[in-house]
């Protein structure tokens, strides 16, 4: 294994929040005093293990350059894709081209709560192999008969849920190896909706690090109001070090 002083963030923030159907991108709506984004790209700026950080951005995207942080110098801005692995994707392309970095990690631009011990417990997992935060699932989890889209669905059979873990990110790869998985697993049609399935699909190993609630996706107008409590908490507790 490499050097951990080597590392760069990826960040997909290319998405137009359909779920969320606000006026702008979830990403660009205020928090807490500062939006989303700015929120995910705090987590890492002062890091010092932290190279770069590349953040993916729509095409027509015309806020990002509105924002402060946009000139920092750790922040690049390339543009994202049709999908989150493609917005991915031309983030590691672009670090390929132009960073010399070993290890990588992406993280969604919705999610403003992570917490520098959640990336600490992540970052110390370097040693072994690559790595994700995720999160135990607590509920029970039921699978839905397929035949029909009607509502409602019958239950088709209930999964044991004591194996099963939900995926946040961050999540962390040695960069060369996580480019290769990416462009392998799209030539083969797979549908990636987090960067360790492309690493799974190629045999490799993976951990799970324990993550946090705090560090929730924001995804429906509904998560909001949490996703600020978990922000204004991590504050006060900041301000009591
Ligand atoms: N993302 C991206 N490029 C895309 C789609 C999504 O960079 N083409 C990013 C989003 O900006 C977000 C992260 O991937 O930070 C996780 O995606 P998701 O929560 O699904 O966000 P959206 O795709 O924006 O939301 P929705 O699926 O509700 O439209
Ligand atoms: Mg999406």
């Amino acid at each position: 294994m490499t050097s951990p002083s080597s590392l760069s963030v990826v960040i997909p923030a290319a998405g137009i929040g359909s779920r969320m159907a606000s006026d702008i991108p979830k990403q660009y709506l205020s928090l807490a005093g500062k939006t989303v984004l700015e929120h995910s790209i705090n987590a890492f700026v002062d890091h010092p293990l932290v190279q770069k950080i590349v953040v993916c951005l729509h095409p027509k995207d015309s806020l990002f350059d509105t924002l402060s942080i946009a000139n920092h110098p750790k922040i690049i801005a390339v543009e994202g894709g049709d999908t989150r692995a493609q917005s991915v994707l031309n983030g590691l392309r672009f670090l390929q081209g132009h960073v010399s970095t070993d290890w990588v990690l992406v993280h969604d631009a919705a999610r403003p709560g992570l917490s520098q011990k959640a990336l600490d417990r992540l970052l110390a997992a370097q040693k072994y192999s690559a790595a994700i935060l995720a999160l135990p699932v607590v509920d029970t989890i039921k699978v839905a008969e397929s035949e029909s889209e009607a509502l409602p669905k019958r239950i088709h059979t209930t999964i044991d849920r004591s194996h099963l873990w939900q995926a946040q990110t961050p999540q962390m790869f040695q960069s060369q190896r996580l480019l290769h998985a990416v462009e392998h697993a799209l030539s083969q049609g797979l549908v990636l909706t987090d960067e360790a399935s492309a690493i799974e699909y190629l045999g490799d190993d993976v951990l799970l690090i324990e993550g946090e609630a705090a560090n929730m996706k924001i995804t429906r107008p509904e998560d909001l109001a949490l996703a600020e409590f978990y922000l204004r908490q991590q504050t006060i507790a900041r301000e009591y070090q």
